[in-house]
């Protein structure tokens, strides 16, 4: 598999649903390199699946854009794609079907289809499961099948809408830990919308919170911990707490963002990262 991470842009974006609902958030601004894998915290209904759903190109934003590398999102994509909370699989096909449907619609032969499908089993760890009927899988099972079926297509940025929250906590804790490295071995991008700060601090490099009404990024750390990281470690731990209080203050915030557009960048020590303030 050719695969690779992208630049990401995202520029004063704002959202409202309709012209007499709220605005949703406004002046979004994040950007993040190729490879990098961001995680989004917010309080329910504070907007992060909007924004997800706008970068993944499924709504379209009322002002601003995504960039991703040249190119400005307006439509789903390949290069782009959404993992839900539901894994949404064809309940009458195997696994291998099920991974290989996008391949097979975009014209591969069955021979190529396999072979890829093959590589992306083994890769979420499903290498015995290819001719298993998805329904006798378990949740997490179900859950890595998605992820195999996102990942064949080669994608530059996996979008994650709190897509564990469904499961119980050992599989959760594998999923977390394995999109994670997989991620990292295939140098793609991650975005994790999540409410769970532990969630953030197992998978992301950077954590931004999400807070406020209109919703505005308040707050970015930077997870700068090694891999594998275990929710028991010190550090986990640690981070744990700056996050939570970096969290609490953002709801603090809420009735008072006209004067406090420029969010605390808490800790930064990658030093070749390209820096850009969110404001
Ligand atoms: N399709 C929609 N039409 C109108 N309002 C919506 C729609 N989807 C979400 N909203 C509203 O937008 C706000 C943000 O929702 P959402 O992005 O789902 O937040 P989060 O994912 O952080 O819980 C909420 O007030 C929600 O009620
Ligand atoms: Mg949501």
């Amino acid at each position: 598999m050719t695969v690779r991470g992208v630049n990401i842009d995202i520029k004063d974006l704002s959202h409202r649903y309709t012209a007499k609902s709220p605005v949703t958030f406004e002046k979004i601004n994040v950007q993040a390199e190729p490879g990098e894998a961001l995680a989004i915290i917010g309080r329910s209904g504070c907007g992060k699946s909007t924004l997800l759903h706008i970068v993944a190109g499924i709504v379209q934003p009322t002002a601003g854009a995504v960039k991703l590398d040249d190119t400005i999102v307006t439509a789903p994509s390949p290069r782009w794609v959404m993992m839900f909370q539901a894994p949404h699989l064809f309940p009458w096909m195997r696994v291998a079907q099920n991974v290989g449907i996008g391949l097979r619609f975009a014209g591969w032969s069955e021979a190529k289809t396999r072979e890829r499908v093959d590589e992306v089993l083994d890769l979420v760890d499903l290498q015995n499961y290819a001719s298993n009927n998805v329904q006798d899988l378990s949740g997490g099972q179900q859950q890595r099948v998605a992820l195999a079926r996102s990942l064949v297509m080669e994608p530059e940025l996996l979008l994650l809408d709190e897509p564990f929250s469904a499961l119980d906590a050992f599989t959760r804790a594998s999923l977390q830990r394995d999109v994670r490295s997989i991620a990292k071995r295939l140098g793609i991008n991650l975005i994790i919308v999540t409410h769970d700060i532990d969630e953030a601090i197992l998978m992301a490099d950077r954590a931004l919170i999400m807070a406020g009404s209109p919703g505005k990024i308040m707050h970015e750390m930077d997870v700068d911990l090694d891999d594998p990281r275990d929710r028991q470690d010190p550090s986990v731990q640690s981070m744990h707490t700056r996050l939570m209080t970096a969290f609490e203050d953002a709801q603090g915030k809420k009735s008072d963002t006209s004067n406090r557009e420029q969010p605390q960048r808490s800790v930064r020590t990658n030093a070749n990262r390209s820096v850009s303030p969110i404001a």
